[in-house]
């Protein structure tokens, strides 16, 4: 009785929401940054990220979107448009489970005010469609008229959708958290532990009202990974895990340096390796922590090869969008995951002209290209 009575109230409250809602959606349809920011939605009962019933797990990688470039020319804004393009062909040619953004969504630095609108429209097909993502955020997202806390905003204001959190205030950039990964749901199973782990870490950059910042992955994130894989691991055993961060560390410049000799690595190779300013350490950190499987990041738009650091796989992907330097064939990274076979992982580029590329690991060791 108690109980169906709390339920109708309940249910009459989210009516008169939805109504509220339905009003303001119809009168504010030039605003909607600003509606979604009146409208928090708790995230604190999120659905966990699953592998499906046949134990797969497609993610699709986004790099260097670039969004809002030269926001008032008629360039810019064309730009996006295009990359708009790209985007909704990824997605129906490869229909992913979840999408990464590896930083650079949007080019900060000249923004007006309404630079988060640029986060919405970049969003809008990955919403339209019912998308979940996570994103790491780059040296271009941030500028005198935007910063990186906004850009979570106006990400958190599509609820569930997005995974993307800042976990501890206290440390430097915003995008520094983990994601567990579970197999699909089984009621058979009473306590069920995670079969993976992504981690995400920012490493900062970028030009705003205060100069130049720190271009790395701070010493004291370095230290909570260290701190964190460590409570994860006597928690939950070791598991598989994949990293997600923008600017590559340092030792990115020897790897490129043997890509073209080791047999196994391939990909584009065709720009500067432009890394972190500052090496704090969390390569060493990430191969010390074990379990970690590849490092997937961005930034250096002409670059989209795969090869190795120590036993873990090494990865860039291709500039995505159509705002930022270079006019390489836009593409995007496919890692598709097998619950199966974690220990042996392969993923490979997707061109926005529909062809598969550079597929890794190579297919074909004896034949190089
Ligand atoms: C943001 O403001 C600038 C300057 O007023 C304008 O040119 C641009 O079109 C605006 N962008 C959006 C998405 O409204
Ligand atoms: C920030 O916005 C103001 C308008 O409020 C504009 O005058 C200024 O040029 C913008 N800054 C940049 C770097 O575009
Ligand atoms: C659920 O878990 C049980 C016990 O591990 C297993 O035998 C069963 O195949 C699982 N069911 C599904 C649908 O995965
Ligand atoms: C890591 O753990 C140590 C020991 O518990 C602690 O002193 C330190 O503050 C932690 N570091 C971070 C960044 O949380
Ligand atoms: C670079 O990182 C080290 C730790 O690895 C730190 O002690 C030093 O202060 C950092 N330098 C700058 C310029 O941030
Ligand atoms: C890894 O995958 C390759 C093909 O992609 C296959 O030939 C090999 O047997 C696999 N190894 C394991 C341990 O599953
Ligand atoms: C692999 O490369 C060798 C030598 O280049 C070639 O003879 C062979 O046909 C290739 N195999 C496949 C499956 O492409």
């Amino acid at each position: 009785m108690f109980h169906s009575l709390g339920l109708s109230i309940i249910s009459i409250m989210l009516s008169v929401l939805c109504i509220f809602l339905a009003v303001s959606t119809c009168c504010n349809s030039g605003s909607h940054s600003r509606l979604r920011a009146s409208v928090p939605i708790p995230n604190k009962a999120q659905p966990l990220v699953r592998f499906n019933v046949n134990g797969k797990l497609k993610i699709v990688q986004f790099a260097d979107l670039h969004y809002g470039e030269a926001p008032d020319t008629d360039w810019g804004p064309a730009a996006d448009i295009k990359s708009r393009r790209v985007i909704e062909d990824a997605l129906q040619w490869e229909n992913p489970d979840f999408v990464i953004f590896t930083g650079d969504q949007v080019t900060g630095e000249l923004m007006y005010p309404n630079g988060t609108d640029y986060i919405h429209i970049l969003l809008t097909p990955f919403v339209e469609k019912g998308y979940r993502w996570a994103s790491v955020y780059g040296n271009h997202d941030i500028g005198p008229n935007l910063t990186r806390l906004e850009i979570l905003q106006a990400e958190q204001s599509y609820g569930d959708l997005c995974y993307t959190k800042q976990v501890r205030t206290d440390l430097p950039g915003v995008t520094n958290y983990f994601i567990p990964i579970y197999a699909a749901e089984n009621d058979t199973i009473e306590e069920e532990q995670p079969v993976m782990i992504w981690w995400f870490f920012d490493s900062q950059g970028g030009r705003n009202q205060f100069g130049q910042q720190p271009h790395y992955i701070d010493q004291n994130v370095v230290e909570w990974f260290r701190n964190e894989s460590q409570r994860l691991r006597s928690e939950w055993g070791m598991l598989p895990s994949l990293v997600f961060f923008h600017i590559p560390p340092q030792e990115y410049v020897t790897i490129q340096d043997n890509v073209l000799t080791n047999q196994l690595c391939d990909g584009l190779l065709d720009d500067d390796v432009t890394p972190q300013d500052n090496n704090t350490g969390i390569m060493e950190a990430l191969s010390e922590a074990g379990g970690v499987k590849t490092i997937f990041v961005g930034h250096d738009h002409g670059n989209a090869w795969c090869c190795f650091y120590k036993d873990i796989e090494v990865c860039y992907n291709r500039h995505t969008g159509y705002g930022g330097y270079g006019t390489w064939t836009r593409g995007v990274r496919v890692i598709d995951l097998d619950i199966r076979n974690l220990e042996n992982r392969t993923n490979y580029v997707r061109l926005e002209t529909g062809e598969v590329v550079d597929n890794f690991p190579r297919k074909n060791v004896s034949l190089r290209t």
